[in-house]
């Protein structure tokens, strides 16, 4: 891992490997660590895996009272550009992760090979659901990460059925807990304002693999698979056995769906 330094900010990131460039975004609140089963699977095919902690998540440092979806995305873009990565990368993210691809293809679409989206939406908050994110910012600004830990143990993952491994399951909650308040409520106020996707859904020009947790109670089944009938020529992955969090919960069956969508690539 080492720190590299973007204009307006420095980001925690882990590049591993020689090879055509494969990004992974983690989702919220989470880091780089999420996508563990993933590096290694891209990195044994001759990827290069730069997996990034988003500004104010992991170890980034928190910069601003709001981090929308576009800034995120010029962060990337910021850093394919630092990294001297060549464009024409696999762009991989996972819920938060997703929304951040949207700007990706609205701004920065000459970085983009292919997109692999797991466990996201394209639809925009409701005026509710806005609302409470930014109640929910307020209360981590004054109480801490806790409570949302508590929140999120009861929806990220499947119930008893699942494959995880604990130690997995309790790695992703200590992230949770030692992100910093100043971060998370940023990216949640920037979530609450974000720009509904539903309408670049068929006019993506990219190979697309949309993967969803059978038990995804955040992004659900229904959503998504509304979304990959939604765009041109996309592939559909139903991962058994998994909840929010797919590609953690039940790696073999991610990986199978990646190495499928690789072979199909080129
Ligand atoms: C995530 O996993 O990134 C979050 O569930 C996204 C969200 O809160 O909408």
């Amino acid at each position: 891992m080492s720190w590299i330094q973007l204009p307006q900010t420095r980001l925690w990131v882990q590049d591993q490997g020689r090879g055509p460039g494969v990004l992974l975004v983690h989702g919220f609140p989470l880091d780089h660590s999420m996508w563990k089963y993933q590096q290694e699977f891209f990195l044994a095919r001759g990827y290069r895996v730069v997996a990034p902690d988003l500004r104010g998540l992991g170890q980034s440092p928190p910069l601003d009272e709001v981090t929308t979806m576009a800034q995120f995305a010029d962060d990337l873009a910021q850093l394919l550009q630092a990294l001297e990565v060549s464009p024409g990368v696999i762009y991989v993210g996972l819920s938060m992760g997703g929304y951040v691809a949207w700007e990706m293809v609205r701004r920065h679409r000459r970085w983009l090979r292919a997109m692999v989206l797991c466990d996201t939406k394209a639809a925009a908050d409701t005026p509710e659901a806005a609302q409470a994110r930014l109640q929910l910012a307020q209360n981590i600004l004054q109480h801490g990460m806790d409570e949302l830990d508590r929140t999120m143990r009861e929806k990220l993952w499947a119930g008893e059925s699942s494959t995880r491994q604990e130690e997995d399951v309790e790695h992703i909650h200590q992230v949770i807990r030692s992100t910093s308040p100043q971060g998370a409520a940023a990216a949640l106020r920037g979530m609450a304002q974000r720009q509904d996707a539903t309408e670049l859904l068929p006019q993506l020009e990219l190979p697309v693999l949309y993967v969803c947790g059978d038990q995804d109670v955040l992004s659900t089944p229904e959503q998504m698979h509304q979304m990959a009938q939604a765009t041109p020529g996309a592939r559909w992955a139903l991962i058994p056995q998994a909840g929010h969090m797919a590609p953690i919960e039940n790696p073999q069956a991610v990986n199978r769906a990646l190495e499928e969508f690789l072979d199909n690539l080129s």
